[in-house]
């Protein structure tokens, strides 16, 4: 898959700008505050329909203006497919169009074009906080299996109707919460199936990635921290049922749902210890993008098209030899889009990379 061309208007700090992309390397070099990152995030925007970074869409929207637009050519098989997304903050709506037909769901976009976006912003806020890490596992997934991103939404509504049933109603009749349970249960254990299946694939590629970037030499290792045990999975839908039954009364106290997916958790570990609890912010870094190259990995491999890879910054913070031989290690994907504050002392050009300078 590549982007070759996109118009943004309003979209964070450019009121109206035109960029072309090379189909194999691009850099995108620049000052601090240039918008740098905001260029990688409206291209990812199209992958997802929404900020990378979480943010809100009415916070992207240019100062001052009151909406904004992504246009953008992608192409798959190298047959051009043109992609439109369009906030209006004044209506609070947003639209996504596929060869100029409005998508009825913008989640419909996810899957059309695929990238995968290493920002150094996350590292501290995806590594350290549990929600963030599961958001990895879900966005992996989604891109590559439309029914995952159903089951996950299906759960999320089910669960916010089971939650106000409990906060609700301190004496409700227990057995009302039957069909919700039997939802839960069926949709949840789907969910932890299709996480474990890609962490089962995508584990051994993040360990030789994290070796090959890494300045030190740990063994990564990554788990899925859940009430089904990985070895359990065959059962996940019964124990998950189980859970959702015995500990209503603690739910009606509570006011929320105790077990299930969205409890459930990512864990990574430097040699067998939690990387979140004792890593340096280096090896946090490193931990992040191996993840972030390995999902690339995976996703070609389940999809048949290599993302468009979107590295943001990878460079700060590294000396010459190691910034080189990072710039050698993503050449083996599929098109890359990097920024770059320090452009000087890098070979872009030897290295076949178009520069946009902003
Ligand atoms: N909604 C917005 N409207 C206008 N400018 C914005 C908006 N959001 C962020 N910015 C500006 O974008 C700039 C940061 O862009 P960024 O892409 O992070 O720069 P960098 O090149 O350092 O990566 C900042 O100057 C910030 O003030
Ligand atoms: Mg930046």
């Amino acid at each position: 898959m590549h982007v070759t061309a996109m118009e943004l208007e309003n979209f964070r700090n450019f009121k109206q700008a035109k960029f072309c992309f090379d189909k194999h390397r691009t850099a995108v070099c620049g000052d601090n505050a240039r918008g740098k990152s905001n260029l990688l995030e409206s291209i990812y925007f199209l992958a997802i329909g929404k900020s990378g970074r979480g943010a809100r869409d009415r916070d992207i929207v240019r100062w001052g203006s009151d909406f904004f637009s992504i246009e953008a050519v992608t192409e798959r098989d190298s047959q051009p497919v043109p992609i439109r997304i369009a906030y209006d903050s004044r209506v609070g709506k947003k639209k996504a169009f596929l060869d100029a037909s409005p998508l009825p769901r913008l989640s419909d976009l996810v899957g059309r074009f695929n990238a995968v976006l290493f920002s150094p912003e996350d590292v501290d806020l995806v590594l350290r906080d549990p929600p963030q890490r599961r958001r990895l596992l879900d966005i992996l997934v989604s891109q590559c299996n439309a029914a995952y991103l159903s089951d996950l939404e299906q759960f999320r509504r089910a669960l916010s109707q089971r939650n106000r049933l409990l906060k609700e109603n301190s004496h409700l009749d227990p057995p009302k919460l039957m069909p919700w349970n039997a939802q839960l249960a069926e949709l949840g254990a789907r969910i932890v199936l299709a996480r474990l299946e890609a962490l089962d694939e995508i584990r051994p590629i993040a360990q030789d990635f994290y070796s090959r970037i890494s300045a030190t030499p740990e063994e990564l290792g990554s788990a899925y921290r859940s009430l089904v045990k990985e070895e359990e999975r065959a059962r996940a839908q019964e124990i998950l049922a189980d859970a959702l039954l015995d500990r209503q009364a603690e739910e009606f106290s509570l006011g929320y749902t105790l077990s299930g997916p969205h409890r459930d958790n990512l864990l990574f570990s430097l040699d067998g210890r939690s990387a979140h609890k004792f890593a340096s912010k280096g090896q946090l870094k490193s931990v992040l993008l191996a993840w972030k190259l390995s999902e690339a990995s995976f996703l070609e491999s389940r999809t048949g098209y290599a993302p468009v890879l979107l590295m943001d910054d990878i460079f700060s913070e590294l000396d010459g030899k190691r910034a080189d031989s990072l710039l050698d290690l993503v050449a083996s994907f599929g098109q890359v889009v990097l920024t770059s504050a320090r452009d000087p002392d890098l070979a872009f050009g030897e290295k076949g990379y178009e520069k946009i300078q902003l």
